[in-house]
């Protein structure tokens, strides 16, 4: 459903309506060309009328003059058509009946391609027809129904058949007619003509207004899927098998120029519609009844033209630059795990640390992108160690991409090098990585929670390698860090002063706001500190072990807690009543002065690792 922000929401102004009001109005001057009279029905338009609507794939709409206003689609109903063939039979059957080779003739010449016993394309009169035999399948009221779902599904609403027009050209359609009676002849249709004919018609007087077609243009826009209602009315190979046949034959023997000039699939109608498509973007739709000579709107044309110059969409201009794919790029030893970790730890990690590498990838992942961030990550693979490669801030991640990265674990295997690939989320499904990942040998990829648990899981393997395994349980208070160097007798009263309390897993010991009442010592399990965010949402930003204190803030300041303090899994703790430990303190000058020595050294150690972090990440 269509995404409104703040900007764009119900009532809110959108800058590009703005924008489209005005080009329908510095466009509205142009009068050149003539309202099609060879359908009478067509002649009673109005050659003034002006509509303009763009849809945005995420369902955002702007529409500007007469975008209100239905009219028949007319040949702009032949691609999607052609689409529904497509899906229906299959890319083979279906050019087994109809090419896709452009003509450069006009939309109604009867030329057929004799070699290949079809019509060239789909776009043209001949090949619409064509498409339509298919579509038949011998009860013209279900086909007609199928044809008008189809239409309703690619606006997202129910769309009608103006059965004025239909009965118009039904009457006159003299030379479609002598166009399908000579494709049966040849074989290049079968059924009955008449039938065929109906249903073309029909497709052709279907009623539409330009925000109709903008989303019938952004659901070919969004592979297939229709940005309003979610609906994927073709699969994305069809979506993409459309585009290419309007962008080769959409605007019949206009189609060089249009290429040329404009640079965007598109199809015209002699109605005075004209959709025009940027693939992964948006849908363009334009109605005005004069046309030129070969058929084509030209204001229609005028403002896709515009458009495309004014916002440089031309599909052949360079419109990514890959060079921005690597976010940032930093080892353990210069971003540590939010874990506090005693002074030989530390030292440990940052001596070793730099086996471990991080590269974060932005942005769009497509062939160039994803080559950078594949070639760098096979540079850091020579080093060995483990490569975190991370996708949080990745874009979308098309089929080469996949690609190109489904074939690094084996790559980096080869090199000695661990993969970890974090960040990829629900919006990189449908690229179909996570599952090539999942596929690799088994040890090639890890797949971690995120950056963070990668780093603390190879913390911990390096200090398990370099140290003999730690005690699991503070068995004195003599092995805690903030009372490190206190004299036996200060032990000992703080041994008299300590409440030993225990916490099940996930249970809150400090909530942010509480007022400070105590500094805990963690005699056993884990502790997590959460930083809460304004809207609410905590985030890790510390994990104390065995011999460690937390809270012990209240003993500089009597301020509110700052934190949320939870038990990881089941914790036991020392708590010390802060005021009494401050008088405890103030009595004993010599374990206030290793206490605050101890709190300054590891106060100073996480300033530093900040620091480090701050260059790093900058
Ligand atoms: O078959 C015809 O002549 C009309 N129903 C449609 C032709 C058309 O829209 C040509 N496109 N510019």
């Amino acid at each position: 459903m269509p995404e409104t922000d703040a900007a764009t929401g119900p009532g809110a102004r959108h800058l590009l309506q703005d924008y489209l009001e005005r080009l329908c109005s510095e466009l509205r001057g142009l009068s050149a060309g003539e309202v099609a009279t060879y359908i009478p029905e067509l002649g009673r338009a109005d050659p003034e009328g002006f509509g303009i609507a763009l849809a945005m794939v995420d369902g955002t709409l702007a529409a500007a003059g007469d975008a209100a206003e239905e009219v028949t689609i007319q040949s702009v109903s032949k691609p999607f058509m052609y689409g529904a063939a497509l899906e229906a039979l299959g890319r083979e059957a279906v050019m087994a009946r109809v090419g896709v080779e452009p003509t450069g003739e006009r939309f109604n010449a009867i030329l057929l391609d004799e070699e290949n016993n079809r019509p060239f394309n789909p776009m043209v009169n001949a090949g619409a027809i064509a498409v339509s035999a298919l579509l038949s399948d011998g009860s013209p009221a279900e086909d007609e129904l199928r044809m008008q779902g189809l239409f309703s599904d690619l606006a997202g609403r129910p769309l009608e058949i103006d059965l004025t027009v239909f009965g118009s050209e039904k009457e006159t359609g003299h030379r479609n007619r002598a166009i399908a009676w000579l494709m049966l002849n040849s074989g290049m249709i079968e059924g009955d003509p008449d039938a065929v004919l109906d249903l073309y018609f029909k497709q052709c007087s279907v009623l539409a207004d330009c925000r109709d077609l903008a989303v019938m243009a952004a659901t070919l826009a969004n592979g297939g899927a229709n940005p309003l209602t979610g609906r994927q009315v073709y699969s994305a190979p069809v979506a993409q098998d459309i585009l290419s046949v309007m962008a080769t034959c959409g605007m019949y023997d206009y189609a060089g120029q249009w290429i040329f000039d404009v640079g965007l699939p598109a199809k015209s109608g002699v109605s005075g519609m004209l959709c025009a498509v940027v693939p992964g973007q948006f849908g363009l739709a334009v109605w005005s009844p004069r046309l030129d000579a070969v058929g084509n709107s030209v204001r229609g044309i005028e403002a896709c033209r515009r458009i495309a110059a004014d916002f440089g969409l031309h599909a052949f201009a360079p419109h990514l630059d890959p060079g921005a794919v690597i976010r940032r790029e930093y080892s353990s030893a210069e971003v540590a795990s939010c874990r506090e970790r005693p002074q030989a730890d530390c030292a440990l990690l940052e001596r070793e640390g730099a086996a471990l590498r991080v590269i974060e990838l932005q942005g769009p992942l497509y062939f160039a992108s994803a080559e950078k961030a594949v070639r760098r990550a096979g540079a850091l693979a020579e080093r060995g160690g483990t490569l975190v490669l991370d996708f949080h801030h990745a874009g979308s991640i098309d089929r080469a991409a996949a690609a190109l990265l489904g074939q690094l674990p084996a790559a980096l295997a080869g090199r000695g090098c661990q993969l970890c690939v974090t960040g990829l989320g629900p919006r990189h499904e449908s690229s179909g990585l996570a599952r090539q990942l999942e596929e690799a040998p088994a040890g090639h990829v890890t797949r971690p929670a995120g950056i963070a648990e990668a780093i603390e899981a190879h913390e911990e393997a390096l200090i398990a390698r370099a140290q003999p395994p730690r005690e699991a349980r503070l068995a004195r208070l003599s092995g805690a860090a903030l009372f490190a160097g206190a004299a036996p007798a200060d032990l000992a009263a703080l041994e008299r002063m300590a409440v030993r309390l225990s916490f099940a897993p996930g249970e809150r010991i400090i909530a942010r706001g509480d007022t400070a009442r105590a500094v805990f010592v963690l005699a056993a399990g884990q502790v997590d500190i959460s930083a809460v965010a304004p809207d609410g949402t905590a985030r890790r930003v510390s994990a104390v072990g065995p011999g460690q204190s937390f809270g012990e803030m209240a003993l500089l300041e009597d301020a509110p807690r700052a934190s949320h303090a939870d038990a990881a899994g089941a914790a036991e703790c020392y708590a010390f009543p802060a005021a009494a430990l401050r008088e405890l303190l103030a009595a004993r000058p010599a374990l206030a002065a290793a206490v605050y020595a101890n709190l300054s050294r590891s106060l100073a150690a996480r300033l530093r690792q900040a620091n480090r972090q701050i260059i790093a990440l900058d």
